[in-house]
């Protein structure tokens, strides 16, 4: 006998419909893996996926949703006949108009943004719009979408729930009634494992390889977040990400650096009481809770064992070894729009990198750069037409500064 047939708190449920956005990905897969879990529980709907048609083929003819979406008509006509000749009855859309229709589907009750990137920003707004229960892994949507995000939520009904794990973390430490958040947060907390050169001569940082940048010690993740956890724009891009699902001042965010990644945040109160949450670091964990919040469900991580732990250590940040991390305040106190710039530069130097167009330390100079060269309008962020037109214009920026730096 399973323990879900004698929980009463899943008896007669009906089954939550879960549209995956980025299925293919770190996170598409750890949600897919807790789904398969609860079958009782949620039904996979759709599907998403950019250039990993056969693991998407895969997760389909295991998942049989009802949707899946992909890039090009090439790629979904290929897909349909895959489809077809496993017998599935899978549907298979095309364009990044299909993402947002998904997003927003009558039927579907959750969306697990999980697409890397700017580009998962329309589909995220879609599902704010239309009052989903949106899980957030897609950090980057949020640094762009900042107001226009958060007024896209409360507008729609939409109930946001944090996946990075520190946002999850922060998240698990407040009452789950948003009402009686106001008041009780000092500060907050967000650990950091430093990443991989933490302790990495400063020297030798522009030899640095792209697979040297994504071996980080403690996740297999995505290329584009593991550079960004080398550099610590990660932990920038969750400073500004904080800002708005906490709605803290800039000053209310500190980062301190924990190598272990056992406590993965915490919230210093008004009495200066510290809340912390603790676990193994296992991407599940968050996603399991952003599935059931406010109940827990089993999520496969493995259970902290405190007598073999070990010690915990935590340091302040060294900003000189990671120049990218100030930018989070620099650019949440200029003007709106910035953090978008900021983004859309760190999007563009992180490729030119994992291309080996520009070395690791010149990710920075990129950033800098374009900070300086592209200034947001008073406008920028009124809707998601002009924030995408900003978007694009700093990637333009940050491509030239690129191949500047390339020759
Ligand atoms: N990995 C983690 O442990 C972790 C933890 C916390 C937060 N996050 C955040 O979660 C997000 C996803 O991270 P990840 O590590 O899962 O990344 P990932 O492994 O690179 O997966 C990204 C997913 O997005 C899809 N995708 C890429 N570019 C796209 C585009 N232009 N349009 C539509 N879909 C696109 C990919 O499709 P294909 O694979 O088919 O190309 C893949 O399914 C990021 O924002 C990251 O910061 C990740």
């Amino acid at each position: 006998m399973t323990t879900t047939t004698t929980d009463p708190t899943t008896r007669q449920r009906p089954r939550q419909r879960v549209c995956i956005l980025g299925a293919t990905g770190s996170v598409g897969t750890s949600t897919l893996d807790v789904l398969g879990r609860h079958p009782e529980r949620f039904e996979v709907f759709a599907l998403t996926a950019y250039s990993r048609m056969d693991d998407l083929l895969k997760q389909c003819l295991q998942g049989r949703p009802r949707f899946a979406a992909v890039p090009t008509e090439s790629q979904a006509r290929t897909l349909r006949e895959q489809i077809k000749a496993a017998g599935l009855r899978t549907e298979v859309l095309s364009g990044a108009q299909a993402l947002c229709d998904l997003a927003a589907h009558p039927e579907v009750d959750s969306v697990m943004a999980a697409i890397v990137g700017a580009a998962g920003l329309p589909p995220c707004l879609a599902a704010a719009h239309s009052g989903k229960r949106l899980m957030l892994a897609n950090k980057e949507a949020l640094v762009v979408g900042g107001a226009l995000f958060m007024n896209a939520v409360s507008a729609g009904g939409a109930t946001l729930l944090p996946i990075d794990s520190e946002h999850s973390a922060i998240f698990q430490c407040l009452p789950e009634d948003r009402a009686r958040w106001p008041g009780r947060i000092d500060h907050i907390l967000l650990t950091s494992s430093g990443g991989p050169f933490r302790r990495r001569d400063p020297a030798t940082m522009a030899s640095i390889t792209p697979d040297e940048a994504c071996a980080h010690p403690n996740f297999a993740m995505g290329r584009k977040i593991s550079v960004d956890s080398a550099t610590m724009m990660n932990k920038a891009l969750e400073v500004i990400e904080a800002r708005w699902l906490f709605d803290l001042t800039p000053e209310q965010i500190r980062v301190v650096i924990h190598p272990q990644q056992i406590v993965h945040s915490m919230v210093v109160c008004r009495d200066n009481s510290v809340l912390a949450q603790l676990g193994t670091p296992d991407m599940r964990v968050p996603i399991a809770y952003g599935l059931s919040f406010p109940e827990r469900i089993e999520s496969g991580a493995s259970q902290l064992d405190f007598t073999t732990l070990g010690a915990l250590s935590f340091e302040a940040p060294d900003f000189a070894r990671y120049p990218g991390l100030a930018l989070a305040w620099q650019t949440l106190q200029a003007p709106m729009g910035s953090t978008a710039v900021l983004n859309a530069a760190n999007e563009a130097a992180v490729a030119a990198f994992l291309e080996r167009r520009i070395r690791f330390d010149q990710i920075h100079t990129v950033i800098a750069r374009t900070l300086d060269a592209v200034l947001p309008g008073g406008d920028a962020c009124d809707s998601l037409d002009a924030l995408l037109a900003l978007d694009a214009h700093a990637r333009s920026s940050a491509e030239q500064t690129a191949k500047a730096l390339a020759t």
